[in-house]
């Protein structure tokens, strides 16, 4: 049972404020005088969008789009598919990808390659989380928050089977 594993704090809450500062002045400083249009994938990724998005001056607009790689489970299917697609097109956009975490890096480079098919003016990946240990394709995130070990990270939107989403700290658990 999930519940009963043990569940260590990764990054606090202070941690995590300081390092969403420091990603929001990198993406204010690449992007003045854009229009970036933030594409959120969900859902783990709704509470370190929220954060980030306050903390922008820009005139961004907010997509998000909804990705399916895991069902339910820790091990990644290896399918991956748009099941939510985002409103807005993508054409001649400055295109951020916001990421909770990048794990084997399929979910991601999925969602690259189909949002560059849209020809978008740019397109780069602001991602909260790295776990490199067990990456399968490679990926180049131009704004990370964290590196993390092979862990099973839950909480700050991240779930394990739904459960741990709202804790406010980013935690692992098991030893
Ligand atoms: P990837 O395709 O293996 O890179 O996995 C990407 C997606 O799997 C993420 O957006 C998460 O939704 C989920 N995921 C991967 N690793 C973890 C984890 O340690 N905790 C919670 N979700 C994870």
């Amino acid at each position: 049972m999930t519940s009963q594993e043990r569940l260590s704090v990764l990054a606090g809450r202070e941690e995590i404020a300081k390092t969403v500062t420091r990603l929001a002045s990198e993406i204010n400083r690449d992007y003045q005088g854009k229009r970036p249009l933030l594409v959120g994938a969900l859902k783990g990724v709704f509470v370190f969008m929220a954060d980030l998005v306050r903390q922008l001056d820009l005139p961004g607009e907010i997509e998000f789009i909804r990705i399916s790689s895991y069902g339910a489970g820790r091990e990644s299917t290896g399918k991956v598919k748009v099941v939510q697609n985002m409103e807005t097109p993508a054409e001649g956009r400055d295109i951020l990808v916001v990421e909770d975490i990048v794990d084997t890096g399929l979910t991601v480079s999925f969602l690259l390659d189909y949002l560059s098919q849209k020809n978008p003016a740019s397109l780069k990946l602001c991602a909260l989380l790295d776990k490199p240990s067990r990456r399968r394709v490679q990926v180049n995130i131009d704004y990370l928050g964290f590196t993390v070990p092979d862990k099973f990270i839950v909480g700050y939107g991240l779930d394990c089977n739904e459960e741990f989403r709202c804790l406010p700290d980013i935690c692992y658990l098991g030893d």
